[in-house]
């Protein structure tokens, strides 16, 4: 019997999550900045790279397994933190199912919903992020928080310029749900009972908290008492960078490089890998895409720590162009975020059984026994594709 919840696109994910979801949940999930130029050009910028597919000799087996800052993974796609609240009611536990069933890392945003002991009971293969928030000794005592908790990897994210005014607007973000809260969100939330229902069979409602922001001794802190304490902090120096890598004493991967010479200090500071990426057109607007600076970062600094995509993949065929650029392995965030509201974990299974699907048939398109056999001369890349931003 045809399974009516499956979907075989991102796309129909998509689709699917903006009819399921509240119209401010929704939104708050597509974010983007501005004009959304860097958002519409990381998804623009795959359609511009091609394939020349061979037609014999093909192997009849396709492998994908890889590893990311040590990590073993079975394919080369990695859940990207998600700082998003609201989405379904298992939240971040049931993104880490979903990954550890399909064989891959996540990683847990310092702003997400759910604890972080709770993700890696469900997922051991945890990167905590953080963003530069607070002061040293409160970073400090989050970071042994998430390593006692377990978590294999830190990503410290650094390209949020705090240029979220977008054209298209903002949702309105309550506080806590409260009375107040209740009414302003009732009539959209009515409009959606599927979404309604999954609540109320949750028996709660979203808290709006951020767990794995707490220190010793204080309650839950909001998301805006985090967001507040984040915007007070002056932002980061490499000295500081280098003192997270000490702190951690394990893998750290610095989020947020777009340019050849950041790339070089991030080697220099000690990081084990590095994700190339705009925030998913959430940095200031006109970065570009990351698939575009790709190339010069891989060959400045690829022998030296691992480099991850992020931003704009929506198929497998993405996954191969970036791995063929050079990529370790790619970052997904809005993705899985669509599969997730969608259907849950099953969901967010799904999105990844389409990527590592899409992948498969690259390869076999391609001619390839493995995605480590792909090369620069497997894309077709136009003329001024290239950007090498502070080479
Ligand atoms: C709703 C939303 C929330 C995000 N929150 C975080 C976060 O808390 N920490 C972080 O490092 N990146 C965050 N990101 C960025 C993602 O990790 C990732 O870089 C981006 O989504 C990649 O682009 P894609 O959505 O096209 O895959 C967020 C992105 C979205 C869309």
């Amino acid at each position: 019997m045809p399974n009516k919840d499956w979907f075989e696109t991102v796309a129909e994910a998509q689709r699917r999550a903006k009819r399921r979801l509240p119209k401010s949940v929704y939104s708050a999930l597509m974010a983007g900045s501005e004009r959304g130029l860097s958002y519409e050009e990381n998804l623009a910028s795959f359609g511009q790279l091609g394939f020349a597919p061979t037609v014999a000799d093909k192997p009849a087996e396709r492998d994908q397994a890889t590893s990311v800052m040590g990590q073993p993974i079975s394919f080369p796609v990695v859940i990207s933190p998600t700082g998003v609240q609201a989405v379904h009611p298992d939240g971040e536990v049931a993104v880490a199912r979903a990954a550890a069933a399909r064989g891959t890392a996540m990683g847990l945003s310092s702003f997400a919903s759910k604890p972080i002991e709770e993700v890696i009971a469900a997922n051991p293969q945890t990167f905590f992020q953080i963003y530069w928030c607070g002061s040293k000794d409160h970073m400090a005592a989050r970071m042994k928080h998430a390593r006692s908790a377990g978590a294999v990897g830190l990503i410290v994210t650094l390209d949020w310029s705090f240029s979220h005014g977008r054209d298209w607007g903002s949702p309105f973000i309550p506080e806590k749900i409260d009375k107040e809260a209740v009414i302003a969100y009732g009539p959209e939330v009515a409009r959606k009972p599927k979404y309604l229902m999954e609540w109320l069979k949750s028996g709660h409602l979203p808290d709006l908290g951020v767990p794995n922001m707490i220190l010793p001794g204080d309650p839950v802190p909001t998301f805006f008492q985090a967001y507040g304490e984040w915007m007070q902090t002056p932002p980061a120096t490499w000295e500081d960078l280098r003192w997270v890598v000490r702190e951690w004493d394990g893998p750290v991967m610095i989020k947020g490089i777009i340019r050849v010479d950041d790339a070089k200090r991030a080697v220099d500071v000690g990081a084990r890998g590095i994700s190339v990426s705009n925030h998913g057109g959430n940095n200031i607007d006109g970065t570009p895409a990351p698939i575009k600076a790709l190339r010069p970062i891989v060959e400045a600094v690829g022998s030296q720590l691992d480099v991850v995509l992020d931003g704009g993949v929506r198929r497998g065929s993405d996954v191969v162009k970036a791995v063929a650029l050079g990529a370790k392995a790619v970052l997904i965030g809005r993705a899985y975020l669509w599969g997730l509201a969608a259907n849950g974990q099953a969901g967010v299974e799904n999105v990844l059984d389409v990527l590592r699907g899409g992948i498969d048939s690259a390869l076999l398109g391609l001619g390839k026994a493995s995605i480590h056999e792909l090369g620069p001369d497997d894309v077709l890349i136009p003329d001024g594709f290239v950007r090498a931003l502070g080479a």
